[in-house]
């Protein structure tokens, strides 16, 4: 039997209260913005399914084949008793990475944290058949805020995958890493999913593939504020943009309004104007190099001991240990 706890450490209200506050800063602010963590309501998180299996979105294969290769080793190289996995999205991932700890022998516990307590218990469900007597210890918690929450005792590998971590701008990385840094034990491990820096025609195909998926994901975000806001924004008076940023190395996806006109915003008592063209920021979703992903690690008092990609070279896997 798999035993399953869930520790909720979401105050009631939590969502609502970050979702009412980005709105209001974000939307009136210039340029527009919103945290892309509003995507991901059941819809959205349906959406993104979908997208991890479009031909032109090959970060997740390419991932996956990374972890196919390298699971063993990672068990081996960090002998974790407990995985913890930051966003518990990707359970077939999570599967190749307890398969290989169970293995090694290690394997005592898996902690799931995400902000969903369905997507938690759903996680869990699916890892009973092929782990019966896995302890599944679930944390309902936003890990932007309270890493503090993670269980303590034996070693742990903390995964963070998917390039989530491309979500964050440098400086939210920092802080990440820093938060990380100070709730884990020396010895306790990372395993950090990055996207790297590609030629540009393939990243923005990533972000604007031919069959129209990621632009109801984009959109998808409207209708979220629609129903949690009672807004009355028409997805249909937005356009899909994704773009590229040489620069700062970081995809943007936007929501281009086709007209000028104005969204009410009862619960937050706001009214927003868009003029025509104007565009609103959903995501970003930085790419990296090597180099600056040792960098960004070792400033946040992690060694980078492995680095792999796939075969393509595409995508980057790191697994680096708390100094
Ligand atoms: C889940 C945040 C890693 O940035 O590639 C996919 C989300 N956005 N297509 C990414 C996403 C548009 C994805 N992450």
């Amino acid at each position: 039997m798999t035993t399953l706890t869930i520790e909720n450490h979401l105050a009631a209200g939590h969502l609502e209260t970050a979702l009412r506050a980005d709105v209001l800063n974000g939307l009136t602010a210039t340029p527009k913005r919103l945290k892309p963590a509003w995507f991901y309501d059941a819809r959205g998180s349906e959406l993104f399914e979908e997208i991890t299996r479009l031909p032109e979105y090959y970060p997740t294969r390419a991932e996956r084949e990374i972890l196919t290769d390298h699971a063993g080793e990672i068990a081996a190289l960090t002998g974790a008793q407990t995985l913890v996995e930051l966003g518990s999205g990707s359970s077939d991932k999570t599967r190749l990475l307890l398969a290989a700890m169970r293995s090694a022998g290690t394997l005592r516990r898996y902690v799931p944290v995400d902000v969903s307590e369905s997507a938690l218990v759903g996680a869990a469900h699916a890892l009973r058949a092929d782990h019966p007597g896995l302890a599944v210890h679930a944390v309902v918690a936003d890990f932007g805020v309270h890493l503090g929450v993670l269980p303590r005792g034996g070693r742990r590998l903390v995964a963070f995958l998917g390039s989530t971590i491309g979500n964050l701008v440098p400086e939210e990385r920092a802080a990440f890493l820093h938060d990380l840094y100070g709730t884990l034990s020396p010895g306790d491990a990372l395993l950090l999913g990055t996207d790297l820096v590609k030629d540009p025609a393939v990243l923005v195909a990533a972000y604007d593939d031919a069959a129209g998926v990621t632009a109801r994901f984009n959109a998808n975000v409207l209708s979220v504020l629609n129903r949690e806001l009672g807004a009355d924004f028409d997805p249909a008076a937005f356009a899909h943009h994704a773009l590229w940023d040489p620069e700062r190395e970081w995809i943007e996806m936007r929501l281009r309004s086709l007209r000028q006109q104005s969204v009410k915003l009862p619960e937050v008592d706001l009214v927003v104007g868009f003029s025509e063209g104007e565009e609103l920021r959903t995501e970003i979703s930085a790419k990296f190099r090597p180099e600056g992903v040792r960098a960004e690690l070792a400033a946040g008092g992690f060694d980078q001991q492995r680095w792999w990609t796939d075969r393509a070279g595409r995508f980057g896997l790191s697994l680096s240990f708390r100094r």
